[in-house]
């Protein structure tokens, strides 16, 4: 399922059953019915955590119905597995484990959360997805693509974003800002540097392999400036 096919129809919908009413009636349905699963992207530090609270302040104030979540995580059996995946005492876990943990993880909020939500006709958008699972356990620790894509799918039931934001960042200056101001460092923060860049070219070329879903926004500039590009983007997506 994903919120463009619905929004046509729903789009037929609501013409017929506004004919004759105001515009406040019918805005307000269109509104209710904005349903879009956005997802946000990139490397540590790129802003995906900070930036979600504003876009979804500044969507609900314009009269959306938004649901904002995060990976891992989301649901309480997928926040235990998220514990499981930072903990930094877990330096033996194998990269075969962290990829199914993942999943499972995903498996649970896919199902207990985001599809109930978009078929509530919500605005989702989630804090990482199955890119990171592409880009970190895939291209990060140099597993095969083709059996990661395959686990995503299976973990997703085939659920794809309409939307997906890659804040795409310098690794370096990403982990610089992380330590400077003093947010929790994980296991997953824990790599060599080149880890990181294999994750952010991973990211670049999953861009170019699927152009019509991906947005790339320039996340080493002010905060300010790429959180108004967010919105004006969002907005443009709807
Ligand atoms: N454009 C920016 N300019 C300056 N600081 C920023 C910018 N974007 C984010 N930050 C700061 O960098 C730190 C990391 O940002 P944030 O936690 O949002 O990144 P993240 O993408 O969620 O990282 P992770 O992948 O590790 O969860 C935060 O303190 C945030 O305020
Ligand atoms: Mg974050």
């Amino acid at each position: 399922m994903t919120g463009k096919l619905n929004i046509h129809s729903q789009d037929e919908f609501i013409m017929r059953v506004c004919s004759g009413r105001t515009t406040n009636y019918r805005d307000s349905l269109l509104l209710q019915f904005a349903i879009m699963f956005i997802t946000l992207e990139g490397p540590e530090g790129s802003g995906k955590t900070s930036h979600i609270p504003h876009l979804v302040e500044y969507l609900r104030e314009k009269g959306y119905h938004v649901f904002p979540t995060r990976e891992p995580g989301g649901t309480s059996i997928s926040e235990q597995i998220r514990d499981i995946l930072h903990d930094l005492k877990n330096v033996e876990m194998h990269p075969h484990t962290e990829t199914l943990l993942y999943q499972a993880a995903r498996a649970q909020i896919v199902e207990q959360v985001i599809r109930p939500r978009l078929a509530a006709g919500e605005i989702v958008i989630s804090d990482r997805y199955y890119d990171s699972t592409i880009a970190y356990q895939g291209y990060g620790h140099q597993q095969d693509l083709n059996e990661i894509r395959q686990l995503v799918k299976y973990a997703t039931g085939g659920l794809v974003p309409d939307l997906t934001v890659l804040l795409d960042v310098d690794v370096k200056i990403g982990l610089k800002r992380k330590k400077q101001n003093g947010v929790e460092w994980n296991r997953m923060d824990a790599h060599e540097i080149e880890f990181y860049q294999r994750v952010r070219n991973g990211y670049l070329e999953m861009v170019k392999q699927e152009p019509e879903r991906w947005v790339v926004v320039d996340a080493s500039r002010d905060w300010d400036e790429v959180q108004d590009e967010l919105r004006k983007l969002i907005i443009k997506h709807l």
